[in-house]
């Protein structure tokens, strides 16, 4: 870990006006959740195209035994995880005032069980479950007890409606709330944190583009937006991404938990905090 980056961040989040931070599944491996992309992800275990939104219309029972699958298989579950120090030390920005919002790609409601309020949940949440019928959300406990009680998949809303977990699903539109929050907060900030993400996937990966004013220039799209030169993007990553070198003004290269950790530790030294 490079102590002189961790410097360098703890100096521009202290200096910022409008610091965000952008999150993917990379800080919730130290949670024992795995991410999607690495050796080892959830892509290497399941068939991505089982999340496919068409494909949850068509099957919903397949697609639901293999959650099930996934959540009861004794390496982990989204469902009964915990958040970790990298999830902690966020909640405690946000509580010193130095972040203004976490906008996740990640769907297992760390950010919130670590104690962040101000978070935007760009792909949803699967622990809460919603009618494909009446749109009626179920929290967890209420799904489980509707398994229990129907022994057969997929569950049902009272209505007879499927319930679908309230993540979005490949092929399935993100939030407009989420969206246009998110690319408002983008577009503001000077200062964009992007943590355990591999960039790839649309549109969240734009967001440090358009952080950074450079959307157009990359996505080829009509010139609405000019380089903001007072924004910084600060990636947080076990290895380099598509963004590092070209959009990130620098990577701190190693685990999530351990260098948001240590940020803290430095904030809390600069700001006299015990
Ligand atoms: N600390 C820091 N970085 C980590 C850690 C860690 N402990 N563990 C993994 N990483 C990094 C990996 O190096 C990788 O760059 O996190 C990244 C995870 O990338 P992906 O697996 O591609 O996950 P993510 O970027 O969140 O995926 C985006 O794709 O599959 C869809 O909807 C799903 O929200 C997800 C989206």
């Amino acid at each position: 870990m490079d102590f002189s980056l961790i410097d360098r961040a703890v100096e521009l989040l202290l200096k910022a006006n409008h610091a965000m931070v952008l999150t993917g599944s990379g800080i919730s491996t130290e949670s024992g959740v795995p991410d999607f992309r690495s050796p080892g992800g959830i892509w290497e275990r399941y068939d991505p195209s089982l999340f496919f939104y068409a494909r949850f219309l068509k099957e919903p029972d397949t697609v639901w035994r293999t959650i099930i699958e996934m959540n009861s298989s004794g390496e982990f579950s989204l469902w009964d995880a915990k958040p970790n120090h990298g999830h902690i030390a966020l909640a405690v920005l946000e509580e010193l005032g130095l972040i203004k919002i976490i906008i996740t790609q990640n769907v297992d409601n760390l950010h919130q069980k670590a104690g962040s309020r101000n978070v935007i949940e760009f792909h949803g949440n699967m622990l809460f479950f919603k009618c494909l019928n009446c749109s009626r959300k179920y929290g967890y406990e209420q799904l489980i007890e509707i398994i229990a009680g129907s022994q057969c998949l997929p569950p049902l809303c009272e209505c007879g409606g499927v319930l679908k977990p309230d993540a979005v699903f490949f092929g399935e539109a993100i939030p407009q709330h989420a969206l246009r929050e998110s690319f408002r907060h983008a577009q503001d900030c000077d200062l964009m944190l992007v943590i355990g993400t591999s960039a790839q996937v649309e549109p969240a990966a734009s967001l440090p583009l358009i952080a950074k004013g450079m959307y157009s220039l990359f996505r080829g799209m009509g010139n609405f937006s000019l380089p903001k030169l007072n924004c910084h993007v600060i990636e947080i990553n076990r290895e380099p991404t598509p963004l590092t070198g070209e959009v990130s003004d620098f990577l701190i290269q190693g685990g999530a938990g351990e260098i948001l950790s240590s940020i803290i530790h430095k904030v809390k030294e600069k700001k006299g905090i015990a």
